[in-house]
Parts: structure tokens; sequence; C-alpha cells
């Protein structure tokens, strides 16, 4: 865990409480965490989610590995120390948009279990949630897939402690959801997810006034 550096640093406590921003939006704020290899299919699925969850009119913002990597964490490579520095940042980012009420859809390789326990425990320690979406992918056919021809350049030795090749994954032990990309359709992925917040009540029923004034509940 990253130490306090800063001292005499106190947190301010705002008017709006986090149940005010998640009432006003129809929604839990959450982590949606997709963890895999590179070119598993996390960054599909969470493009497609956040599609799904617009549509029926949720908030959502994906983090992106790449995106990030461009951003906030321009500084960091992939060192095992880098990665768990570009995870412990995200995993702080995540934090503050789920308080926010925004379900954050983050796809990282994220590779050492141990990182991702501590942006779990991050959010325990908040009451905010954490759903592990473990993207399953054989390295066979994420390797076939290659979309960015980065497994090639890795093969051939021009790309150095490549996840998968000469560097670890830790699959995940016990995620809230396991997704098999090699036998599902992106549509199918979704819907599992979806099903996962319905059921959870990150997604809640909204009321929508009816023309006679009586209350219908649209399942939104
Ligand atoms: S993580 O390990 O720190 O979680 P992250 O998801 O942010 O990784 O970034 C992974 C992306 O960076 C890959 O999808 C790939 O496009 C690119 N990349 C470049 N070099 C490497 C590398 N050595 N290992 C893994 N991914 C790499």
């Amino acid at each position: 865990m990253a130490k306090q550096k800063a001292t005499n640093v106190t947190w301010q406590d705002g008017e709006v409480s986090r149940e005010d921003r998640f009432s006003i939006l129809r929604q839990r704020g959450a982590t949606v965490w997709f963890t895999g290899l590179s070119g598993s299919g996390k960054s599909t699925i969470a493009v497609a989610l956040e599609r799904a969850l617009f549509n029926i009119g949720k908030l959502s913002y994906r983090l992106d590995g790449d995106n990030v990597r461009l951003g906030i964490n321009k500084n960091l490579g992939f060192s095992e120390e880098d990665r768990t520095e570009n995870i412990r940042r995200i995993g702080e980012v995540a934090k503050l948009f789920g308080d926010a009420g925004v379900i954050s859809l983050s796809s990282f390789i994220s590779p050492y279990k141990a990182d991702r326990d501590e942006v779990r425990s991050l959010h325990e320690a908040a009451g905010l949630e954490f759903i592990e979406v473990f993207v399953d992918c054989s390295l066979a056919e994420a390797e076939k897939r290659d979309p960015k021809g980065l497994y090639k350049r890795a093969r051939a030795g021009e790309i150095k402690n490549f996840t998968g090749i000469d560097d670890p994954y830790e699959t995940p032990v016990d995620p809230e959801i396991h997704l098999k990309t090699d036998e599902m359709t992106v549509e199918q992925e979704v819907e599992i997810i979806l099903d996962h917040l319905r059921q959870n009540g990150f997604i809640m029923q909204q009321q929508i006034p009816s023309a006679d004034n009586t209350t219908n509940t649209a399942s939104l």
C-alpha cells in the first residue's frame, strides 16, 4: 500500500451526500473492473457495456489502460513497480467516480492479484462496490487475435515484459463475474454484466409518471 506522504491533511466533507448524488442519478456508483490478457476483449466489452447503459439512461465512464497511459499515467511503464502504481492510481480514480455516482468501467490487464485486491479493499473501506470481471481468454486465442500486433513483436523480442510472453498474469481466484470470451458473444457478455448490475441494485427502477397521473414503474 502507498504511504501517506503529506502531513497535516484532513478529509473535507461537503453538504451533498453520496446518497444524494445517487438519488438524482437514479443509480448507485460502482466499479466494474475488467482484468485479463491484452487482446482478451476487456475494452471491447467495456465499450459495448457503456453503450448499453447509456441506452437505458445510465451514466458510466470508461477508464481504459491505453487511454489512461496517454494521460494521468503517462510517466509509467510496464515494470512490476509501474504496473502496481498504474493500478493503484486508477483504483483511486475509479473510487472517486463511484463516489460521484458514476459506474466506472475500468479495463486494465492488472496482472497482479495483490494489486487488484488492494483496489477491492480501497472500495470496501469506502463502502463502494467493486465488481471484478475476469475476461478469460487463452493466450493462444489472444495471440491469434493480436489486434495491435503486439504479441508478434513481443515474440520477436522487440517488446520486453509483455504480459503472457515474458511477464506474468495471475488469474483471478474468485471474481464476481467470469466471462469466457472464446465461447461467448459480446452481447451475451454485456447481458451477464447488466443482469448483475440489476440484481444488485446498481441500476434502479425508475418511476415514470403516466398521463393519467398514476405512477408506472419502468424497468430501466
Ligand atoms: S497493466 O499491466 O498496467 O494493467 P495496462 O492495461 O495499463 O497494463 O496496459 C496494457 C496495454 O498496454 C496493452 O493492451 C498493450 O496495448 C500495451 N502494452 C505495451 N507494452 C506492454 C507490455 N509490456 N505488457 C502489456 N501490455 C503492453
